[in-house]
Order: structure tokens, then sequence, then C-alpha cells
């Protein structure tokens, strides 16, 4: 239906058919762009924990562990929405000491802790251009990285820093924007081509996270995809393409070095995509009073296959490493890569997809652009043959009912892979 009008017009008729679940009846009031939101929700409906929505405190109900505070969405008399994101609370109330009650989680280790001995391993991409030994050698490390640790740095990748920091720039100048001109792109469906919104990606009720994200599709670009785009910054259409590009070309050089390292054919990954699907995550994590209470990112897995990553030269990201949370330390120039969900299975278990988490700082804004890269939606999600046993792992299931799965969950970690254990 009307999704164009939807994205497009902020105006309050439109946020109504933007944030309220169709099959839901619920008395709405609007106030400039807010819109309160009076029901009492039960927990098996789509709560709508939309960043313009402003639930009264009857939207108690709950859905799962995480969402635990009878407090969300409520504005703590102080007259502040969460739900409008964290860019908007902290310029609402600059001066704000204390995390609101809304955000504090219960962490197993606190983000301040993790270990900062070890790191991932560093992978010299010059190796598969170079000779056949140096080529086989470079494929062996990049195994064994997937195997030992599921995450690794990629140096030499040959995508010029300019390409990188046009990206950051762009992403920067679009968390700058009004919050009514973000808002065009808010959107509560999960395959939505484009999405503004703020803590985990899922509509559902939940303890809130310290993020405000902008996420879109990129390769294979069907047609009038960049119309969906933001067009304010101006060049964003451009410059995201341009980046886009050339991550989906890294990606398919990461593959084909991955395919090998398996004993699979070079171009295994890359044809196993058939189109293949992009997913660009811009992430903004302003700077937060008390960063050892809460994450900008729960901890999860990635649906796709490899995740490309690269930040503003402020370090968050954490992994899961031999059972405790690991810094990732930020190296200019390069890139951290990942095993998802998808390149688990398709490995047969043999690379595991690891647990990851963003933390968030007390003095700087971090800006992290992850980009997924997974097959077309209908692909059906298996082992590569080759590697199949009789003893096959995953239960078989379709890409696109795996990322409605997989985007849906509030208890996040590795949860939506765990259920297709056989
Ligand atoms: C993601 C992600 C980590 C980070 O967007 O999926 O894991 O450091 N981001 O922002
Ligand atoms: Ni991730």
């Amino acid at each position: 239906m009307q999704k164009m009008s939807i994205f497009r017009s902020p105006t309050p008729a439109s946020m109504q058919s933007m944030c309220m679940p169709r099959s839901m009846s619920a008395k709405v009031a609007f106030t400039n762009t807010q819109v309160h939101f009076l029901a009492a929700n039960s927990p098996s409906v789509r709560v709508g924990s939309g960043m313009a929505l402003k639930c009264s405190s009857s939207d108690t109900a709950q859905i799962d562990s995480i969402a635990s505070s009878g407090e969300h969405g409520r504005d703590n008399g102080g007259g502040i929405d969460y739900r409008k994101g964290v860019k908007s609370l902290l310029e609402s109330a600059p001066h704000l000491q204390k995390l609101p009650s809304e955000f504090v989680l219960q962490l197993d280790q606190s983000p301040m802790d993790a270990a900062g001995g070890s790191d991932i391993p560093t992978i010299d991409l010059s190796g598969l251009d170079g000779s056949p030994e140096r080529k086989a050698s470079t494929i062996k490390a990049i195994g064994d990285a997937c195997e030992e640790w599921g995450f690794f740095r990629v140096k030499n990748h040959g995508i010029d820093d300019k390409v990188i920091a046009e990206m950051l720039e762009v992403i920067e100048e679009f968390f700058g924007l009004s919050l009514e001109e973000k808002m065009k792109y808010y959107s509560e469906d999960v395959l939505s081509p484009i999405r503004y919104g703020t803590s985990l990606n899922t509509p559902l009720a939940h303890k809130l996270h310290w993020r405000d994200y902008l996420r879109h599709y990129g390769h294979p670009f069907p047609e009038n995809i960049f119309q969906l785009w933001p067009d304010n910054p101006p060049q964003y259409r451009n410059v995201a393409k341009a980046y886009l590009v050339e991550i989906w070309k890294l990606t398919m050089k990461l593959g084909g070095a991955i395919s090998q390292s398996l004993g699979l054919e070079e171009e295994y990954f890359e044809k196993s995509l058939g189109e293949g699907v992009q997913i660009l995550a811009c992430n903004y994590y302003p700077p937060c009073p008390e960063p050892n209470k809460t994450l900008g990112l729960a901890a999860h897995s990635d649906h796709g296959g490899l995740t490309i990553l690269m930040e503003n030269g402020v370090e968050g990201l954490q992994i899961k490493h031999a059972g405790t949370w690991v810094s990732v330390h930020d190296v200019p120039s390069t890139f951290v890569v990942n095993v998802g969900d998808y390149l688990e299975i398709l490995s047969n278990g043999k690379y595991k997809s690891i647990e990851h988490r963003a933390t968030v700082n007390q003095h700087k804004t971090r800006i992290s652009v992850a980009v997924g890269h997974g097959p077309e939606m209908s692909t059906i999600v298996k082992p590569a043959t080759p590697l199949a046993k009789e003893t096959d792992q995953y239960r078989a299931v379709t890409y696109k009912d795996y990322v409605k799965l997989q985007q849906s969950i509030t208890s996040r970690g590795k949860n939506a892979l765990e259920k297709l254990k056989i």
C-alpha cells in the first residue's frame, strides 16, 4: 500500500498510520509530533514502541525477560518522551546526569570491565592478490579466524579512506537533522526498505538501549530504491551508494576466500546468495551519563553471512570470546568483519556466528556503520551441499522467515539460531 506516503509525509495524519498497528483500537491524541497512546496493551499485541509514541503507564504489559520495567515509555513527569530517541532526549535534557531507569539493563558483565588484553586477528587482504603461496596462507588465516574468533579485522582491503570518511560525514549530518526530518523514515516493519528508529530494531516493548539508527537495503539496488533513501543531506544517496558498492565487492572477495577455506569452490558463497541482500545499519550512540549501566546494542548475532563494520574512531564493540566480553580496538583504515548466522549454517557449524554488543561512553558520540550480507529473501537457508551430513544441525528455513524471527525477538543473543538447531 501507500508505503511511500507513509515514509514521506510527517503530518499527524500519516503519523497515525506509521505508529498504529491497524488491528488495534486505541485512542490517539496528537500534540505536535507526539502521539499519546492510551491503549492498555496485551502481551500478544505489537505494542508499537515507536519513537513518536508516548505510552501511558497502563502500557506496562511486557513481552519477555528483557522488558521488565513498568515505566517503559513513561515520561517520568519531566515531559520527556524517551521513544523519540537518545539524541533528542539529550537535546531536551543537555545536563542529564542520571541514566533514566528505562535504559538501566541487567548485564552479565559490566561494559566497562571487558578483557582488554586479547584482540581479534588482523588479516592483510593484499595477500589474496599475491603469489599462490601468499594467497593460500591468507585464505588459511581467514578460515582460522572464522573458526576461532568469528571476528577479524582487515587491512589493505582496497577501499579508499575518502569513501569511508564521506560515508561517516553524511551519516553524521543525517543524525544532526531535526527529529521531524528523520521521522520521515520511521517504520515498525522489520523488513521495511528503510527504517529510522531508536533502541533495538524490534517494535516490541523492551528495555531501551542507548542508540538511534538508520537502516536500509543496498545491493542489488532495485529500481526506485534510491528514492526511498534520505535526500538530506543532499549527497547522501550518492555517497551511500558508492560505499555500499565497494563494501559488496569486498564482501564477495572475502566470501571467495572463506568458501575456499571450507574446501568449496571460490564462487560458492557468492552463488549461494542469488541476487543477495545487503542491509546497511548506521548506528548513532551519543554520550551517555552512566555508560556502565546500559548498552547501545544488546548482545546479538547477525542474521546474514558476513557483516562489515566501521566506526568513527570511537571504540565500543565487544564480542563474546571464550565466555567473556572482549573489547575490539579501533584501528584506523580497517574494517571489522564477522561471521553471521547464515554463514554459520552454510558452513554447517564450522564457523560460528559470535554474539557481540555495543557499549556507549560518557564523553563522545560513537557512530558505527554495519553492513550485513545475506541471500535473497526466498532462499532456503541450509548447510552447503558438500558440507551437509545426515546429522545436519540446522532446520531449513527461508532467509526471509529467519530475518523476521531474528529481528522480532527481544531476548537477543543467539536465540533465533538456537530455534533452528535440530
Ligand atoms: C550491528 C552491530 C556493532 C557496533 O549493527 O549489528 O553489531 O559496534 N553493531 O555498533
Ligand atoms: Ni551486529
